[in-house]
């Protein structure tokens, strides 16, 4: 059948084709749903580095010799290590998935690579902590999210990637072959946090300046990219994984498709942004990886953080960094455990929200799902708080912390009052029950 002449075959097959877009765009959707509810995750650094308890940078930053640092592997066994201890810990802060350092920058595997040496299992511990972590994760019903950087010290290739292009080749090797092992052998796995993977950040974003440059490193000025011969290969990585493992959510820092953007350190705390899902990263105390006693910030300090990035519609990721036989600090845990009390009795207004319709602000930010908004007052400038108009009726409006409200609306806004007395010190959260579903407002600036 010649198509070209038929204009009803034309029409069927554009018809096909925007159905065929359209179940594509909600498969996406629906692909990154289960995240964007969860709101609240576990990030986990542990390795070697946790031995000498410096940062998960030790190596790079004291410029330990790669076979020196890689001795620590004799001596790492964690005894205390429990992932399901880490897995009810991360349930009793209200958590709802995590995200474990299956290999850092340092190269040490935490999993079975085969005839690889350099891994958990070919070394004094003798164990796949990745297999251990992902069932105990699975079980206890949390997201099973892995960490991995591409990027290897031990390879000169990564830090002159065309002068040793054998050393990078070898390095794109090992990549493409843990990359394989990792979304093969453990199941499924809901989310690949990469880092380091970018072209961009080989030889740590430097270029070698030539004469012209005073013959100097010279760092690559923002926006001007990697211009050597060298490729990650990243292309064949993604459609493997997404064969293998067709629902995987990955970030962005691989040079490859992303689900999701990470913003990285409560500084990059950043602007409201409810189209491209997003999770801000951070740790809870000191360095990613173990540093000994590192006291964690009173539990306020949580919550504002936890509340300020779900108003912007984003996810929080929030670190430990277990010690080197395994366990979590106490204080740590004990600060998690608080903010999973916190979640206990106010999770309504953080879990399947999104954030808005009232932009964030000096008084706080909001949320909503459903028929109701939950508005997060961090800061009541006055007695009362004025947000501007919105085209729906509010039915009721009810403080979940405590206190009754006042409310009036009008064409000009809806006006909140509850005496100071009855205000929450951390975060009063007022919920307005709307006549309508709250996601049809759209965001509006409170002054
Ligand atoms: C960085 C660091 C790293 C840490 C990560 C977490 O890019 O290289 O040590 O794992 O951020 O976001």
């Amino acid at each position: 059948m010649n198509i070209a002449c038929k204009p009803y075959a034309r029409r069927l097959l554009a018809a096909l084709a925007i159905l065929w877009l359209g179940i594509a765009g909600a498969a996406d959707r629906e692909r990154i749903d289960w995240w964007r509810e969860a709101r609240f995750g576990m990030f986990v650094h542990w390795g070697l580095y946790a031995i000498p308890g410096r940062g998960e940078w030790v190596q790079w930053n004291e410029q330990i010799p790669v076979e020196q640092y890689a001795r620590l592997a004799q001596q790492f066994n964690p005894t205390a290590f429990d992932a399901n201890a880490w897995a009810g810990l991360a349930k009793s802060a209200g958590m709802k998935y995590m995200v474990f350092t299956s290999r850092h920058h340092d190269g040490f595997a935490m999993f079975d690579d085969g005839g690889n040496p350099f891994t958990s299992v070919n070394t004094a511990a003798h164990r796949d902590f990745v297999g251990e972590y992902v069932k105990a994760a699975r079980q206890a019903g949390l997201g099973v999210g892995l960490y991995y950087s591409p990027l290897d010290w031990r390879y000169p290739g990564f830090f002159f990637p065309d002068l040793q292009r054998a050393s990078a080749e070898a390095m794109r090797e090992q990549y493409q072959r843990q990359m394989k092992a990792l979304l093969s052998n453990y199941g499924k796995i809901d989310v690949l946090w990469f880092d380091g993977g970018e072209a961009d950040w080989l030889s740590f974003g430097g270029d070698w300046g030539g004469a012209e440059a005073g013959a100097n490193w010279v760092k690559r000025p923002w926006g001007k990219h990697y211009k050597g011969g060298f490729d990650w290969g990243h292309q064949q990585v993604y459609e493997m994984l997404r064969r293998q493992q067709p629902d995987i959510l990955i970030n962005g820092r691989a040079d490859m498709r992303e689900d999701f953007h990470s913003r990285e350190g409560e500084g990059a705390l950043g602007a409201f942004d409810n189209r491209q899902p997003w999770e801000l990263c951070s740790t809870i105390a000191g360095a990613w990886g173990y540093q000994p006693g590192m006291v964690p910030r009173p539990l306020d300090h949580y919550i504002r953080l936890l509340v300020n990035v779900v108003g912007r519609d984003g996810n929080l990721l929030l670190n430990v960094g277990p010690g080197p036989d395994g366990r979590i600090d106490e204080v740590q845990a004990q600060r998690l455990r608080e903010i999973g009390g916190w979640l206990g009795k106010y999770g309504d207004s953080i879990y399947a929200t999104r954030g808005g319709p009232f932009l964030p602000g000096d008084y706080g930010v909001s949320t909503h799902h459903g028929n109701t908004i939950y508005v997060h007052v961090l800061k009541w400038a006055q007695d009362k708080l004025v947000l501007p108009a919105i085209p729906a009726r509010v039915l009721r409006a009810s403080a979940l912390t405590g206190g009754a409200v006042q409310l009036a609306q009008n064409g000009q806004g809806v006006e909140l009052t509850l005496p100071a007395a009855q205000r929450d010190a951390i975060d009063t959260i007022i919920a307005l029950e709307l006549d309508g579903p709250a996601a049809a407002i759209g965001t509006r600036a409170v002054p």
